[in-house]
């Protein structure tokens, strides 16, 4: 496969002159993208490839593409910024539509949590973990970043150092509004209620350490109790409503996603409608 870099950083040009086509093997496919395991000029590294979806308008779909890479290039590069460990950012291929990572050695904190789930939860590592991400949600919070995927698959656990490291800034954004910030505690939560409700209430633990390091936490989870409220409503409204397929779907995330397909309709009506003008004006 021919790769087409913009390096990130400084890497050693001895070292890229030696490069040979390396192998690629997949770890994850995923809807939007797929994830290799590969070498990079002789380290190991990850590569994040977004593939194009053949439903979409074929310049909207390579805009989005592009956009949704460049984005993701940029908040994992500001969260490092910010103090939040990550993966290094080794390069972007514009031409594959590739991010390539450094490969960060250690299970994910789901790994660790299931594994406490089976074998008994180890307090130690437990409250560790806890505050490791209650303190890097705090930082990248207050520097006005959202995570927008907030998950136990996406947070490793570096062996070496046993540090947190957080992934996957794929649905990342700017924002310091206080309501994205709660949403991503919220998304959280529901995250360790359905897959690690055997591990305790690590929410409280995460939400000590979110305290301490976020300067803005009281109106972030001010509206943490609002997003539970209605979260609760919704749940107990479901409940009542028996022979809905739909039960526990949260009203907040179903408006989300109308908001977000309206948007993609109206963008590929402009995209065709700019197509065709372009068409008559060549025409012309
Ligand atoms: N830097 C890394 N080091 C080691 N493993 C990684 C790294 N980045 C990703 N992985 C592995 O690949 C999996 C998928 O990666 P990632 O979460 O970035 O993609 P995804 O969930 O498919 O992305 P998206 O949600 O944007 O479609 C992770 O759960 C993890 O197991
Ligand atoms: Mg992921």
């Amino acid at each position: 496969m021919q790769r087409s870099f913009l390096l990130v950083g400084k890497i050693d040009m001895e070292m890229m002159t030696d490069k040979k086509e390396d192998s690629l093997v997949l770890v994850k496919q995923g809807a939007e993208a797929r994830v290799f395991e590969s070498q990079f000029v002789g380290r190991r590294s990850i590569v994040k490839e977004r593939f194009s979806k053949k439903y979409r308008h074929p310049t909207l779909d390579s805009k989005l593409t592009q956009k949704r890479l460049n984005a993701e290039a940029r908040c994992i590069a500001k969260a490092r910024r910010l103090g939040v460990p990550t993966p290094v950012l080794y390069a972007v291929d514009p031409v594959l539509n590739s991010l390539t990572f450094e490969y960060v050695e250690g299970p994910s904190v789901k790994d660790v949590f299931l594994d406490f789930g089976i074998h008994g939860v180890v307090e130690e590592k437990m409250d560790d973990i806890a505050m490791q991400i209650g303190h890097a949600i705090g930082k990248l919070h207050d520097g006005g970043l959202a995570h927008g995927d907030l998950t136990t698959s996406n947070m490793l656990i570096r062996s070496s150092t046993n540090q947190l490291v957080l992934i996957d800034f794929g649905l990342s954004f700017t924002s310091s509004l206080p309501e994205d910030k709660a949403v991503d505690l919220y998304v959280l939560e529901r995250a360790l209620l359905s897959m690690h409700s055997s591990c305790g209430n690590v929410m409280d633990k995460i939400l000590a350490a979110y305290r301490k390091s976020s300067k803005q936490w009281c109106s972030t989870l001010n509206k943490l109790g609002q997003a539970r409220k209605e979260g609760r409503i919704k749940m107990t409204q479901n409940k009542a409503d028996k022979g809905n397929k739909y039960k526990k779907v949260d009203m907040k995330w179903i408006k989300r996603w109308i908001s977000a397909s309206v948007t993609g309709f109206a963008n590929n009506i402009l995209t065709l409608h700019m197509n065709h003008r372009d068409k008559q004006h060549t025409t012309l």
